[in-house]
């Protein structure tokens, strides 16, 4: 058995966008039966929510699409995990070019932003954090396109 491949995903808070992806391509791993084979985490830049469950209006979103991520739990980004990662998937620019600081100075996998595995023709995942509702649902609409082509990109590679 080979060693799985480990996906985490980034953004500000973790209480809102790398939950949200975490849970959408868990599901679409599980739905592909390879919940073997790809590791999935997420994690914030920031440390202001470490601990907390998602931000209610992300769970509430998700479970409208049969997605629960209300076990989750806020953790922040360690160098360490470019070292542990192989895929450090980021939410916006600020993630890319806060990550990509630590990543010059420690090696590692190179983070990249998670959009370029879609064809939405976005290249960020908003911040929904100050916005209403149907921010959520953008950002779920969004995660859910990047995560179909970053599990075709995974399988070529898994094949
Ligand atoms: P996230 O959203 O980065 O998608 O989890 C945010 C959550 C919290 C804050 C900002 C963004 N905040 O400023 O506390």
């Amino acid at each position: 058995m080979t060693e799985p491949v480990k996906v985490l995903f980034v953004c500000l808070g973790n209480i809102c966008r790398s939950p949200s992806a975490e849970g959408v391509f868990r599901e679409e791993v599980r739905k592909a039966g390879l919940e073997d084979q790809i590791l999935i985490d997420s994690c914030g830049t920031g440390d202001w929510h470490v601990g907390k469950e998602p931000d209610s209006r992300a769970i509430a979103a998700a479970r409208k699409r049969g997605v629960d991520i209300g076990d989750l739990r806020a953790r922040q980004f360690r160098s360490e995990d470019l070292d542990e990662f192989d895929y450090i998937l980021v939410m916006d620019r600020q993630n890319l070019a806060d990550i990509r600081d630590i990543w010059r100075q420690n090696g590692g996998t190179e983070p990249v932003l998670f959009l370029g595995y879609g064809r939405s023709g976005y290249d960020e995942v908003p911040d929904p954090y100050y916005g209403g509702n149907h921010g959520f649902e953008h950002v779920l609409d969004l995660i859910h396109e990047a995560s179909e082509g970053l599990l075709t990109h995974i399988r070529e590679q898994l094949a």
